[in-house]
């Protein structure tokens, strides 16, 4: 099978990537990716010299390049997006070009050719879920972000195309990853690489937020499983089932690199902060048969030990990339002076 990969410079699609060279012998892989801030060339190296690999430089949303690329595989794999809920904050327009129109251009050459579209989605369509709750597939999608509300709206045309006209499309919706080179921004990266350099970690209010984290080579596994063995129509939820406090999180890394926690200063909250995400993982669980290979405690501590291994790929964005420099003045310039005297500020300024 030749799989046309979308988004693949990125942190899970580049994962995808090598598993799918390494997993399945007889398969090629087509690399699309527009390679914005958070594609990274770097992040194909290991498979840049494999015949069975191809990389074509784009954009999801221009369906000229895009058409002549879906005609030539047998399956899209959509993991292009604007995934930051932070970004999305700041501006919201980029999420709907990118995760709305980006996915209709990508299911409207699948229905030309008649392919199988996987859509990358995530946990956070579901907005902000009950404690006691795990979500399930039927759940309704109530997203609260730009980003999330963004994801939604690129799942329902995908739910649409495959009802109106035929299309073959199967959905994902995954937990929190975590592993290596993911960008910088997210919460795990991004407090590894600052605890890295003794910078603060802004923990947003009250730090008791959860999230259900998921190595990034088991969600890649997942994703593999339901491209080829998911049903059409179908969305699938990817949760690891590993429940945390953000600040549960963000200890395990100060121990796993011993750094001491006066480097946690709580700063002011997202606004419309998601409390809680929390997944039930049956349907893939017991219709494919995945679970994720690692505990929780084997997850972090191998995406910790990752960037502490590897600081020549986080710090080519952090120290040389200017776009990372402006968002983090732009996200952290004003909360970190609110919350006061840096490093070492507990109290929580909400
Ligand atoms: P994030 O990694 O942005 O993923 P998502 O918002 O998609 O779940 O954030 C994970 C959690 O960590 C979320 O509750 C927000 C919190 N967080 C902070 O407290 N500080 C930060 O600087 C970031 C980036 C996130």
């Amino acid at each position: 099978m030749r799989i046309l990969v979308t988004g693949a410079a990125g942190f899970i699609g580049s994962a995808f990537v090598r598993r799918v060279l390494r997993e399945h012998p007889a398969d090629e892989v087509v690399a699309y990716d527009a390679l914005t801030y958070a594609g990274n060339p770097a992040n194909l190296d290991e498979v840049r010299g494999d015949p069975r690999f191809r990389f074509a430089q784009g954009d999801i949303a221009d369906a000229a390049t895009v058409d002549p690329l879906v005609a030539g595989c047998d399956a899209v794999v959509n993991f292009a997006a604007e995934t930051h809920v932070d970004r999305s904050l700041l501006d919201p327009e980029a999420f709907a070009r990118a995760n709305v129109v980006g996915v209709m251009t990508l299911l409207q050459a699948a229905r030309q050719h008649g392919k199988r579209l996987l859509q990358v989605s995530t946990d956070e369509v579901y907005g902000d879920v009950e404690p006691g709750h795990a979500s399930v597939e039927l759940d309704p999608l109530l997203p609260r972000s730009p980003y999330a509300a963004a994801k939604a709206g690129g799942e329902l045309m995908c739910r649409a195309y495959h009802v109106s006209y035929d299309v073959d499309v199967v959905i994902t919706r995954g937990c929190n990853t975590i592993g290596p080179r993911q960008y910088p921004e997210k919460l795990v990266p991004l407090f590894v690489t600052n605890a890295l350099q003794d910078l603060p970690l802004p923990v947003y209010g009250d730090g008791r937020q959860e999230r259900d984290w998921l190595f990034v080579d088991d969600h890649a596994a997942a994703i593999d499983l339901v491209l080829r063995e998911g049903r059409s129509g179908e969305a699938y939820n990817v949760g690891a089932g590993a429940e945390r406090p953000n600040l549960d999180v963000v200890r395990g890394i100060l121990g796993r690199l011993g750094k001491p926690e006066s480097l946690v200063v709580h700063v002011p909250d997202r606004p419309g902060h998601d409390r809680r995400y929390a997944l039930s993982s049956a349907k893939i669980r017991q219709e494919l048969g995945w679970s994720p290979a690692r505990t929780f405690e084997q997850t972090l501590a191998e995406t910790v030990d990752w960037y502490v291994a590897n600081p020549g790929w986080w710090e080519a964005i952090r120290e040389r990339d200017e776009r990372f420099r402006d968002y983090y003045e732009r996200q952290y310039g004003w909360r970190l002076a609110t919350a006061g005297s840096g490093a070492g500020a507990s109290g929580a300024a909400k």
